[in-house]
């Protein structure tokens, strides 16, 4: 395998649900360590372009490369196993049980554990261990013992990456971080993201509709509208193409 594979390729990848082609026929590659951001108005087929990347369900047309291999024929679970770690659109975590509890079950998962009361000494340090490593990652140590379900939004978000990384991603897909959020917590999460891509070196590639968090983050901006890739650029490319503004403002071109 050459070393100098991009993280991910996507080749023409399209999706079909009936009559309605949600993505069409879209291209993209993210380089290790990129952070890629993919905006779009509302049903541009980003969350379903994600579904593809994931393997959630198979593209009508088109190949999904990680490390320079095709991964068509892996579905999703063996995906994590290879590396691609994600989080949804709407939080998915345990709100009854604490932060610790909910990276644990996120580390013993990715460890392959199952039954917890089965677990010898050493795979519960190595548990503990994993679980107190990607706490820190998230700001969460000193909220470990709380229950989720009583945290803020952005905490709860972060506990939701925090699960994410557990499984120890070398692509981490995000799928609208701030989403729902107030100006203090879209903060705290963008300093995270920040610091996983900066400081831990993260390839992450991130749909998000905020532009000040995009325009903040990204090295590269894809946009989708209406299922097609729109424009691909620098963020100042990107905020300087008349065609992103139009799809924006909804105004016809
Ligand atoms: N499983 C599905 N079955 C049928 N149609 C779907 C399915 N998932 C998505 N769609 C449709 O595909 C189109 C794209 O949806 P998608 O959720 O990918 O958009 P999005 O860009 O993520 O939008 P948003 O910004 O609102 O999250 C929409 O018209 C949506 O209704
Ligand atoms: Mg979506």
């Amino acid at each position: 395998m050459s070393t100098t594979a991009p993280k991910l390729e996507v080749h023409n990848a399209s999706k079909n649900f009936g009559n309605l082609r949600a993505v069409s026929d879209v291209s993209m590659r993210v380089e290790s360590g990129e952070l890629r951001a993919i905006i779009g108005p509302n049903g541009a087929g980003k969350t379903t372009f994600f579904n593809l990347i994931t393997g959630f369900f198979p593209p009508s047309s088109g190949d999904i490369l990680l490390d320079g291999r095709n991964i068509n024929g892996v579905p999703a679970a063996g995906r994590v196993k290879m590396g691609m770690g994600r989080t949804f659109q709407i939080t998915e975590i345990f709100p009854e049980l604490t932060v610790r509890e909910n990276t644990r079950i996120a580390v013993e998962t990715g460890l392959g554990f199952s039954l917890r009361a089965w677990l010898t000494g050493a795979d519960k340090q190595r548990v503990a261990a994993a679980s107190d490593e990607v706490m820190g990652l998230a700001n969460l140590t000193s909220k470990a013992d709380r229950l989720v379900g009583e945290l803020s939004h952005g905490d709860q978000r972060a506990t939701e990456i925090a699960m994410a990384l557990a499984l120890k991603p070398s692509l981490l897909l995000l799928d609208e971080p701030t989403a729902g959020m107030g100006d203090e917590e879209t903060y705290q999460i963008t300093g995270l993201i920040r610091r996983l891509h900066r400081d831990s070196k993260y390839t992450i590639v991130l749909i998000e509709h905020d532009m000040r968090v995009v325009f903040h983050l990204a090295d590269h901006i894809s946009v989708l509208a209406e299922g097609r890739l729109l424009a691909e650029g620098t963020p100042e490319e990107i905020g300087a193409n008349e065609h992103v503004q139009n799809a924006y403002l909804g105004k016809a071109e």
